[in-house]
């Protein structure tokens, strides 16, 4: 489709040149993209080609200045517009305005599975990037989360292809018609930090096409996305940044790609490969800009002069060049040079107020036991509030996403503006984790020094615990290296720091605890039996104390459901069961294949400390019995879903499917559907799934997807593991 409609272009062009000057058409907005682009290219030189292929600062590439097509800008990240960088440094310039809405990250919208809260988060960061001039997000990351010590899970948007699909389209839709292009990452296989340059990742063809390529699909095919980015690893041999199967073979010609392919920084490594296997902009590449031969060390970029030099002497191909260059120009008269956009906006308080929403849908209550939640003030007169996380500020650090917020509300002040003098709120630091308070020089103004020692620290916290009515414990992770943090690996899913002791100490004294875990990662809870309430909070940005507020003091009922497992322990992970998750091998075997997350664990019947899709709200539902129903090709699922409790809720209901006869072993079931649905105390509503064949189909790696007659069960719930009803229905 696409090379007629460049042939078109072309033959248009022709015509449309023969009897007039060459009028420039590639500016006139009113021409189809393709017309405008043939005559851009058919006007550059070989060097001005070259030229827009490459970096030329850390994070922008050249324009054409002599056709008046400009630079085009990138930015981190997902969560929010890094501060501007020197020209060329990761440290950031110094400027007065360019700090940013700090909004929650994607492990939280994904948390929410509001894909009403993945448009807001969209439109808000977009015109933020908007505003701040810039033609590329880089972001936003769904790598599908396979293991609990990956770094930048909170980064990315779970274990389930299905969720992270759905969960990334509506957001890259509304970033996008602000002008600016997302930048999917990263694109693919790259599901841990741990040797992430260097690691080949081994995933046979069933896992590749059913785990670690659907959203990235979805992305392309149903988002839009306009660029994607090429990640670290290796698959099959070749670096993902150049990888002829996964860039060529099935983004460009099997999903119909017209984007630009971007390189990861620092993720191009041979010129050949480069050249051919689907790179398009080539960023960061690792060059010392001192022993260039060429002077500017951006010229020894792989796609610079190395590239022109082949071109002239004949030893690369022109409709290679051709093509990059396309998607290129595409890129920037969609972005840069689109004269439609918005303005944009900074910080405003609808920015604000979106970062609130989408951490209050995706904040998520795990156990609620004895009511401890939400906070009746009534009854609760003295607050004890234990936790380095309760006081840290989590916008800086954790590597590229790290941002200079405008501001950060941290759970203790916003707990402090909530409540006021309807309680006291006492603090007792309960350990010290890590002192980091800056970020590529930016600084969060907060001293974490403490001169106690552990005993000490848990000493007081354990007498200030007596006295309380109830203690709520902010642990968890943070954004230092070896914790939720790009470049690195956790050690452990255990909690650092010797939380666990702080806890255990607390609950010996008191036994009103909840304990909020402020992370993008599974933890272990070895306390979980000694404890009423257990929340998880993520990583929430700009607006995190007010949120948390919100839904302790039950103004906001909470409504998230998790998006990867909670095992009980590491061993119940696929990947580390197996013993097939490695920190420095040159080779990863995925060898749990296609059985990630709550896959593996109904596989092998591993009861996870909290399901997939588990949340608890402050009010309960009830679900009718599912009646199923041919529609079209496919089948049609309804049933009613009625809040039983006293106020007002939204739950998420849940369809999964499984294949009850098949020619090659599945999953005991998949996620396939979801609603999210709000209901007042009482109210009943009518929840269909629609069915598709698409949504019955498997990867065979001889066959291709294949939809295989027989016997299906459709299963819907609460979570993966809270079923309410099923219904069979035969294809
Ligand atoms: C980093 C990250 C990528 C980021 C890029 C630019 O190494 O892997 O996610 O967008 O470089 O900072």
């Amino acid at each position: 489709m696409k090379h007629t409609l460049i042939a078109a272009a072309g033959l248009l062009l022709a015509v449309s040149c023969t009897n007039t000057p060459k009028t420039r058409i590639y500016l006139d907005e009113s021409q189809p993209l393709e017309v405008r682009v043939e005559d851009a290219l058919s006007r550059m030189t070989l060097e001005e080609k070259v030229g827009i292929l490459h970096a030329q600062s850390k994070f922008s590439s050249a324009g054409v200045p002599r056709l008046g097509i400009p630079e085009l800008w990138t930015t981190d990240g997902p969560h929010g517009i890094r501060p501007e960088v020197k020209w060329d440094e990761w440290d950031q310039a110094g400027w007065t305005n360019d700090s940013c809405t700090a909004y929650p990250a994607l492990t939280c919208l994904a948390a929410s599975w509001s894909e009403e809260m993945s448009a807001l988060y969209g439109k808000s960061i977009g015109e933020e990037a908007r505003y701040r001039e810039k033609d590329v997000l880089l972001g936003p990351g769904v790598n599908i989360y396979r293991t609990p010590l990956c770094g930048r899970n909170f980064e990315y948007m779970g274990e389930d292809p299905f969720l992270a699909g759905k969960m990334c389209v509506p957001y890259i839709q509304e970033v996008q018609k602000n002008g600016v292009a997302v930048c999917v990452k990263h694109y693919a296989l790259n599901n841990q930090e741990a040797n992430r340059h260097h690691y080949n990742a081994v995933v046979d063809d069933r896992a590749l096409y059913e785990i670690y390529l659907p959203a990235f699909k979805a992305a392309v095919q149903e988002g839009g996305a306009w660029s994607i980015m090429g990640a670290y690893n290796l698959f099959e041999g070749e670096h993902l940044c150049h990888n002829d199967r996964i860039l060529n073979k099935i983004l460009k010609e099997e999903w119909g790609f017209d984007g630009a392919v971007i390189s990861d920084w620092g993720g191009t490594h041979v010129t050949e490969e480069a050249i051919t296997n689907g790179l398009d902009l080539e960023m960061g590449t690792g060059t010392n800009g001192l022993d260039s031969k060429y002077g500017n060390s951006y010229d020894a970029y792989h796609l610079a002069m190395p590239y022109l030099e082949r071109l002239r002497d004949g030893r690369a191909s022109m409709d290679v060049l051709n093509d990059k260059v396309r998607r290129v120009l595409r890129l920037n008269f969609r972005t840069a040079m689109n004269s439609n956009k918005p303005y944009g906006s900074l910080n405003s308080p609808e920015h604000n107020e979106a970062a609130r929403k989408i951490a209050g849908e995706g904040i998520v209550l795990l156990k609620n036991e004895n009511n401890i939640l939400p906070l009746d003030l009534e009854k609760t007169s003295k607050i004890l509030v234990v936790g380095e996380n309760a006081i840290k500020k989590m916008t800086v650090g954790g590597g590229s996403s790290s941002l200079k917020a405008q501001n950060e509300c941290t759970p203790i002040v916003g707990l402090q503006e909530a409540i006021g003098d309807k309680a006291q709120i006492t603090y007792q630091r309960g350990y010290v984790g890590d002192l980091l308070r800056t970020y590529n020089s930016v600084d969060t103004g907060i001293d974490l020094t403490d001169p106690r020692t552990e005993e000490e620290l848990i000493a007081d916290a354990v007498a200030a615990a007596k006295e309380a009515d109830i203690v709520l414990f902010f642990g968890g992770l943070n954004k230092s290296k070896g914790q939720d943090a790009e470049g690195r690996d956790r050690a452990a899913m255990a909690l650092p720091y010797a939380q666990d002791k702080v806890i255990d100490a607390i609950t010996e004294v008191n036994k009103n605890v909840v304990v909020l875990i402020v992370s993008g990662n599974a933890v272990e809870m070895p306390w979980i039996d000694k404890v009423d309430g257990v929340v998880e909070t993520w990583f929430l940005g700009s607006q995190a104390g007010h949120a948390i507020a919100d839904v302790l003091l039950g103004k906001v009922n909470p409504s998230g459901k998790l998006p990867f497992t909670f095992p009980v322990k590491l061993e119940d992970n696929g990947a580390h069961a197996l013993n097939a998750y490695h920190k420095d091998s040159l080779s990863v075997e995925y060898k749990e294949g296609i059985y990630v997350g709550y896959r593996w664990a109904e596989k092998q019947n591993i009861k996870p400390l909290f399901a997939f899709g588990h949340g608890l709200s402050y009010t309960t539902f009830e679900y009718g019995e599912a009646k199923c129903s041919k529609s079209g090709s496919g089948y049609k699922v309804t049933l009613n879903v009625t809040n039983t409790g006293a106020r007002e809720g939204k739950e998420i209901v849940q369809l999964y499917i499984s294949d009850e006869e098949s020619s090659l072993e599945r999953p005991v079931k998949e996620l396939k559907g979801f609603k999210k649905v709000t209901l007042a105390a009482g109210e009943t509503k009518k929840v269909t799934f629609e069915i598709t064949e698409d949504m019955l189909k498997f990867y065979d790696p001889e066959k291709g997807w294949v939809l295989e007659k027989g016997k299906f069960t459709a299963h819907v719930g609460a979570a993966s593991d809270d079923i309410r009803t099923t219904v069979d229905f035969t294809k």
